[in-house]
């Protein structure tokens, strides 16, 4: 793997950096205090060439890859990971279109999705009874004639109610069996799919988390992805992609927790010295930064192999674990080194504390994550 960014990769990334220190930091506390999705900001992170960062520029996409997705990921939760979730989620529904699709579908939607015409679109697999076993899923759909009727409650979806499309795993064969499952896009508005009211979450309080509810909800045959039976294939595949992006977005918040405390080490005096001047609070910058590091380079090899078509679910899990669990402990020792301050809203590592805790469960959680990794161990030796 080489380590050096492309020059491409290196404008993504600044390209990145800037929309998060002028757009997305700046009403990152607001949009967290207030419940408040971005919808204009991720319009103009659309504008900017980031939604559809690794999709074919001849459906709107930047073609910039799944690194210079990676590294711009890590870049925009650095300003406000509750409104680069949602620029995630849309990524990862952008790029299933891009390979899964038809050319019709890539057409009609990837332009609407890469340019801003929607702020956000979603992806619909998780139920409140099949998170982690999620081919045990129950939304059905029911062929008749030219659509499908589709029936179910959907879980945990990011960005629900301001989507402009979702793209909704049901089953059309019945029983337990992954291969019952198929894939279909289905346009905001369409009667029969209603979204719930935003969950009240612990953080990332800028994404609205909903439930889908879909009650006889007539779909075209012509929306369904692929073909029928393929619909787990599907949601894995993104997954493994999204896995690498929820490593860059724990990555990022961390950053800025990192940042934040050790600013605070040199401002902060006690016992007549800055605490930074103390063993204690160097370590645990010292550790906190290794990791990052550390995390860093498995994230960005699991989306070299990504980048290169190369299988990458056993690389991909191991980053998401990594990365997640570094990303949280980095937040705790930031706060830590904040003492009370960093308990209180007048400093952001209560946020980034809160936002960060996500990163260990959605996605697959990290105890999905180490069957992933050990079953690919376990392979080579049945
Ligand atoms: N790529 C392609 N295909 C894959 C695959 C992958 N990474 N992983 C599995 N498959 C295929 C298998 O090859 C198998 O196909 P065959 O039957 O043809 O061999 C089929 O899928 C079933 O695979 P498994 O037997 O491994 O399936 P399982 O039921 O044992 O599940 C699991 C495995 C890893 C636990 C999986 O269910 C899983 O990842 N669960 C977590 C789900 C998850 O991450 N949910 C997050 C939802 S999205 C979200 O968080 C919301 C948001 O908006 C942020």
């Amino acid at each position: 793997m080489d380590l050096a960014l492309t020059d491409v990769q290196e404008a993504v990334r600044d390209t990145a950096r800037r929309a998060a220190r002028e757009l997305l930091a700046p009403e990152a506390a607001r949009n967290d205090a207030e419940e408040r999705f971005p919808d204009q900001t991720l319009r103009a992170l659309a504008r900017l060439g980031l939604m559809g960062i690794n999709v074919p520029g001849e459906f709107g996409g930047a073609e910039a890859g799944a690194v210079a997705y990676a590294v711009a990921v890590r870049e925009l939760a650095q300003g406000c990971a509750g409104t680069t979730v949602a620029l995630m989620v849309t990524n990862m529904v952008a790029e299933t279109i891009a390979r899964f699709g038809s050319e019709a579908q890539k057409r009609r939607y990837l332009p609407s999705i890469c340019g801003g015409e929607w702020p956000a679109a979603s992806f619909c697999l998780s139920e409140p009874g099949a998170g982690s076993d999620a081919s045990a899923l129950t939304t059905t759909a029911t062929r008749d004639g030219d659509h499908y009727i589709l029936n179910g409650t959907k879980a945990w979806i990011t960005s629900g109610g301001h989507a402009g499309l979702y793209l909704i795993m049901a089953r059309t064969e019945p029983g337990r069996s992954s291969k019952g499952i198929s894939t279909f896009l289905v346009e905001a508005g369409t009667p029969g799919l209603t979204a719930t009211r935003p969950e009240d979450k612990l953080g990332l309080r800028a994404s609205h988390t909903t439930q889908i509810v879909l009650e006889d909800c007539r779909v075209p045959v012509e929306n369904r992805l692929g073909d029928e039976g393929i619909g787990f294939r599907v949601a894995m595949t993104a997954l493994d992609g999204g896995r690498i992006g929820v490593s860059a977005q724990a990555l990022g918040i961390a950053t800025a927790a990192l940042n934040t405390a050790a600013r605070y080490a040199t401002e902060r005096r006690q016992f007549g010295a800055p605490i930074a001047s103390t063993q204690a609070v160097q370590w645990m910058l010292a550790d906190s930064a290794t990791e990052l590091e550390a995390g860093r380079l498995m994230c960005l090899r699991a989306a070299s192999l990504k980048e290169k078509g190369q299988p990458h679910s056993r690389e991909a899990a191991m980053s998401k674990v990594f990365c997640t669990e570094a990303a949280n402990e980095i937040c705790h020792r930031a706060v830590q080194i904040h003492g009370g301050y960093g308990y209180t809203r007048e400093y952001p590592v209560e946020r980034h504390l809160r936002d960060v805790r996500v990163t260990r469960i959605y996605e697959g959680t990290s105890e999905v994550q180490r069957i992933v990794i050990a079953r690919e161990i376990l392979k080579q030796w049945q």
